[in-house]
């Protein structure tokens, strides 16, 4: 599997951990103001990064680019700033509205990267064959 691969699966796994704690918190508290924050980590983070994950470790030639660890960082950097900074504006702390604009903008780019590299370059996708699997 390419290291990008592996990286956003780690990634991931680390945002379905903190989604389920959100989520486990809420339900034990039955205070579920933060529910936008658990849902926003466990579908940006973990559902959306395993994603992109899987395309790299389907597209290797594609997830060898500096672009692609490009689109890592900033993607990563993004959710990472929104998901603590949305869970702090939903618990009342308004100042961190700005820091939800610009993370949500960041991870956006992180998005368009993401598209750009599916739309260009070579589409050589890596199929096993089921005959190593038998
Ligand atoms: C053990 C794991 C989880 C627990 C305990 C949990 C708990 C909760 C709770 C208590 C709510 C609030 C429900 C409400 O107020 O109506 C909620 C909402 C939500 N959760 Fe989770 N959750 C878990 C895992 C996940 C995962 C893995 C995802 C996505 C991949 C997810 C996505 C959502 C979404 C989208 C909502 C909002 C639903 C709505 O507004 O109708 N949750 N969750």
């Amino acid at each position: 599997m390419p290291r990008i691969a592996h990286l956003y699966f780690k990634t991931a796994v680390i945002f379905l951990i903190i989604g389920i704690g959100m989520g486990l918190n809420m339900a034990i508290s039955q205070d579920h103001s933060v529910i936008g924050a658990h849902a926003h980590c466990n579908l940006l983070g973990w559902v959306s990064m395993a994603i992109f994950g899987g395309y790299y470790a389907l597209n290797p030639r594609k997830a060898e680019k500096r672009l692609a660890m490009i689109q890592y960082g900033v993607y990563t950097a993004g959710v990472a700033l929104m998901v603590p900074a949305l869970y702090l504006m939903l618990l009342g702390n308004m100042a961190m509205e700005p820091v939800v604009a610009i993370s949500s903008i960041i991870t956006f780019v992180g998005v368009l990267l993401f598209a750009f590299i599916i739309f260009t370059g070579e589409a050589v996708a890596i199929t096993p064959s089921a005959q190593q699997f038998r």
